[in-house]
């Protein structure tokens, strides 16, 4: 069977990826399976670069298909501000409460609360780039933490048409509309046209 490495250690984005992939013909691998690569130093400009970077250090590390994903959450009131730095958007060691806090905190008395969630989702061999997908939800920046579901900023941001945050809806229905599903469901067609081929 095919092989396919997810290129992250991090268990909440590993939870979702699974979820969405499932039912692919493939044998699935993580950076949790290849304790010995460094971490990928994500230093890139954009979301893009840092996700085709993660995925080709992955796949030239393993010699592995690799599928990496980078997000980012652009607050327009905030000059779409954490972007790329939404990781450590507190300090370099910051928690996602942190993270949340500092969002929170900046848009006090802020009426212009729209915002999106931008995923690039990168596909590499090792000799370079497949396919590269993005995948974009609208919202608003909620007032305080709503939903105990979830990671990151979920708690505080609501997904068209609102009402109701990402961490107030089960697994299943994030996945069914969220950034990541749907870079994922753009780049599926050439995972399966990959897998078909080998
Ligand atoms: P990464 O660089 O793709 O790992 O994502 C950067 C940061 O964005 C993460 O540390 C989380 O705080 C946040 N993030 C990524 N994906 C999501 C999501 O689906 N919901 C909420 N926050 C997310």
């Amino acid at each position: 069977m095919k092989k396919l490495l997810i290129a992250s250690r991090n268990p909440d984005k590993l939870l979702e990826l699974r979820e969405l992939l499932h039912g692919l013909e493939v044998e699935l691998f993580s950076l949790l399976d290849f304790p010995e690569l460094p971490p990928t130093d994500e230093d890139q400009p954009g979301i893009r670069e840092n996700a085709a970077k993660k995925a080709l250090e992955a796949a030239r590390g393993t010699g592995l298909l690799s599928l990496a994903d980078d997000t980012g959450l652009f607050i327009e009131a905030l000059d779409g501000q954490p972007g790329v730095h939404s990781a450590r958007f507190a300090g370099e060691h910051c928690s996602y409460k942190d993270n949340r806090d500092k969002a929170l905190r900046l848009l006090l008395g802020e009426s212009n609360r729209r915002a999106h969630f931008k995923t690039c989702a990168v596909l590499a061999a090792p000799d370079g780039v497949v396919a590269i997908s993005e995948g974009i939800v609208s919202g608003v920046m909620s007032h305080e933490e709503k939903g105990e579901n979830g990671f990151g900023y979920d708690n505080i941001f609501e997904p068209d048409p609102g009402g109701r945050s990402y961490a107030q809806m089960s697994d299943a229905e994030k996945n069914s509309l969220s950034h990541r599903a749907r870079a994922l469901q753009a780049i599926l067609p050439t995972l399966k046209e990959i897998i078909e081929i080998e």
